[in-house]
């Protein structure tokens, strides 16, 4: 086996689901999704899909109507204009990310993250032999800002991919106008291309939107953003994403991912249309709902003694640095074994993520208030004395 595949570790937050699905009662907060069900909209347009007779490849790229819609809603909620041969689908936003590093890095070659950061970037940059660099966040008491200097820096004549995800997963920080301006100048001075993972662009608390890169950069060759179905409509286990970027890129892209996945499967391409036009009614209501458990988690861990609860501006995770914690992988079997919750250890999300946990919010009222129940408790049994320590 090659040493660049063989040397990808599972992610610490399958072996906890794994433990978590062998305990009766446990609660699983720790991978990145709701336990909501899919909206009933979306299901029946897939049921018609399959009896319309939509049961045939499409070009590897995505439906003609799909990447309309995509472009169509781009423009709608970012102001920006892509054309649709500058939209592409993807089997998830994890293909678009996959397949754009794999484009993008290779030998010799490094990609500077910032992080902490979702645990897909250093593992398609190391799939495709190439470096990564991780440029933590600055953490100023409970606030999150993105160094910019230490970004800058961390570029040389090897770089070729700036990646940010914002609003983050795992820590919920959103980048603010200044900080998105300043990427882009950075961006621009060395000539290296972002690649903006937008997938939780909709799940925002105190606006509307987290505004695109695209609304920074213009030329098209220099920036991939990455989106995706999954967060925005609880479709997680469809599969289904995009990547937009100029045509020239996009076409290499879908090239490449012909011989990969080819295209997402045809059914789903037509459930996203229908999630697409129909869908806002439905993001509105989850994005009520989702503000509602930030409420409940920020009033029971904000004040913990011990615990510094970064507010999340966007997604569905509380990243808590929880005090004495310096082996966040043994806190979170401990807590698990303790009390039956599991959430990811922060150093899942890189090494600046060691010392947090991270506890996705997206389950329903009742299973918060119980895993909140738990956490609490057994962070003021254990005090400082902490497993971890
Ligand atoms: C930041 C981020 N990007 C991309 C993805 C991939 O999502 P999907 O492949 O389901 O679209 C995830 C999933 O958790 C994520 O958190």
């Amino acid at each position: 086996m090659r040493p660049e595949i063989s040397a990808v570790v599972e992610s610490p937050l399958v072996q906890i689901a794994t433990a978590a699905e062998a305990m009766p009662g446990s609660i699983k907060l720790c991978y990145g999704e709701s336990d909501m069900p899919t909206a009933d909209f979306i299901c029946r347009a897939a049921d018609e899909a399959a009896r319309a007779g939509h049961t045939f490849y499409t070009h590897t790229a995505g439906a003609p109507e799909l990447r309309e819609a995509i472009a169509g809603k781009i423009r709608e909620l970012q102001g920006v204009s892509y054309r649709p041969s500058e939209v592409m689908a993807t089997v998830g936003g994890t293909m678009a990310i996959h397949v754009a590093l794999r484009a993008l890095v290779g030998r010799g070659d490094n990609a500077v993250i910032v992080s902490p950061a979702y645990s897909i970037y250093v593992n398609s940059v190391a799939m495709s032999g190439g470096e990564s660099r991780q440029v933590p966040l600055a953490a100023n008491g409970a606030r999150f800002s993105l160094d910019l200097d230490r970004l800058e820096r961390a570029i040389d004549a090897h770089t070729r991919v700036l990646v940010v995800n914002s609003p983050s997963n795992p820590t919920g920080w959103m980048m603010t106008a200044d900080e998105q301006r300043g990427l882009a100048a950075i961006a621009a001075r060395h000539g290296v291309t972002v690649l903006s993972d937008e997938v939780y662009e909709r799940l925002t608390f105190d606006t509307d939107i987290a505004p695109s890169m695209a609304r920074w950069i213009d030329d098209k060759d220099r920036l991939i953003v990455v989106n995706s179905f999954s967060k925005t409509y609880n479709m997680t286990g469809w599969r289904l994403g995009w990547a937009q970027a100029s045509e020239s890129i996009i076409r290499t892209l879908y090239k490449a991912a012909e011989f990969i996945t080819s295209n997402p499967a045809s059914i789903v391409q037509q459930a996203g249309i229908v999630a697409l036009r129909g869908g806002e009614d439905y993001v509105r209501d989850l994005r009520t709902h989702y503000a509602a458990r930030r409420a409940q988690v920020t009033a029971a861990l904000g004040t913990l003694p011990g615990v510094v609860l970064p507010e999340p501006m966007g997604a569905f995770y509380a990243f808590p640095r929880i005090a004495g914690v310096t082996d966040s992988t043994t806190f979170a079997a401990e807590l698990l074994r303790a009390t039956g919750v599991a959430i990811a250890p922060g150093a899942a999300f890189g090494p600046s993520g060691e010392g947090s946990i991270r506890l996705c919010f997206a389950a329903g009222e009742a299973t918060i208030t119980e895993a909140l129940e738990r956490l609490v408790g057994y962070l003021s049994s254990t005090g400082p004395r902490r497993p971890g320590l």
